[in-house]
């Protein structure tokens, strides 16, 4: 079975400032759900991004579905991140005059791949995300910046969801809800990533959070750069 990640001596540093991350070794699998923990400034949202490809790393290798990332250039990286990956931001990153509707399926706008694995119509599967994710129908023809944050979390996770890619990456997404809030999202949000068949790379200093997962690792541990 291919690893989903599978990460080997990956260094990485901003440009100008020292080294932030050398993880030596960490394979995850398909179907994982795991927690990454770190306290804020520990480099977990610069690891999500090496995950995307939005960053590179300076060293090593980082495989990602059998691709080393590191060998990608910039479009054939930005090209596998619309194919395979979904992601929700910690700021949503939504597009706030465009409706409900339309920022679910702008996913699918950049990727074939994503559009050749709907099970339906792009309309209808963006509704039953929706729905999944309990958000009201009233809402669905709405500009996303007239939603609560709650709401527009779960317009994310949607716009994340569809077209099924097969890694789902969750940078701290709960972190703007209340504890009940929080706990009936990542619910929602692991019985989607099951029933489509994604796997689930979630960050979060939240240790609240960490008994709903398979795997719980902790940046701190995993990382040999001493930040301190
Ligand atoms: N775009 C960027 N350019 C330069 N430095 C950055 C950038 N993003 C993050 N950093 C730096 O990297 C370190 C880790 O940040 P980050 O990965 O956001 O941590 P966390 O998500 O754990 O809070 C911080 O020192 C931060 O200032
Ligand atoms: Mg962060």
């Amino acid at each position: 079975m291919t690893a989903l990640i599978d990460i080997a001596e990956l260094r990485f540093a901003w440009p100008d400032q020292p080294e932030l991350l050398h993880i030596e070794q960490l394979t995850v699998h398909p179907g994982e759900r795991v927690f990454i923990k770190g306290p804020s400034g520990s480099g977990k949202s610069t690891l999500l991004g090496l995950l995307a490809g939005i960053q590179t790393a300076s060293r090593g290798r980082l495989t990602v579905l059998g691709q080393d990332l590191t060998r990608l250039g910039g479009h054939a990286r930005d090209r596998f991140r619309a194919d395979h990956l979904g992601y929700i931001f910690q700021q949503f990153n939504l597009l706030p005059f465009l409706s409900v509707q339309e920022n679910v399926t702008a996913a699918l706008i950049f990727s074939r791949h994503k559009r050749s694995r709907l099970r339906a119509p792009a309309e209808v599967e963006a509704a039953r995300l929706l729905t999944e994710l309990q958000l009201p129908r009233a809402l669905w023809s709405k500009p996303v910046h007239s939603l609560s944050i709650g709401q527009q979390q779960r317009v994310a996770a949607a716009r994340a969801l569809i077209g099924r890619p097969e890694l789902v990456i969750a940078d701290e997404p709960t972190s703007a809800l209340d504890t009940d809030n929080r706990e009936a999202f990542i619910e929602l949000l692991f019985a989607e990533c099951r029933q489509q068949g994604s796997s689930l790379v979630f960050v979060s200093h939240d240790p609240y959070l960490e008994p709903l997962f398979s795997r719980v690792l902790s940046l701190s541990e995993l990382n040999k750069v001493n930040l301190c």
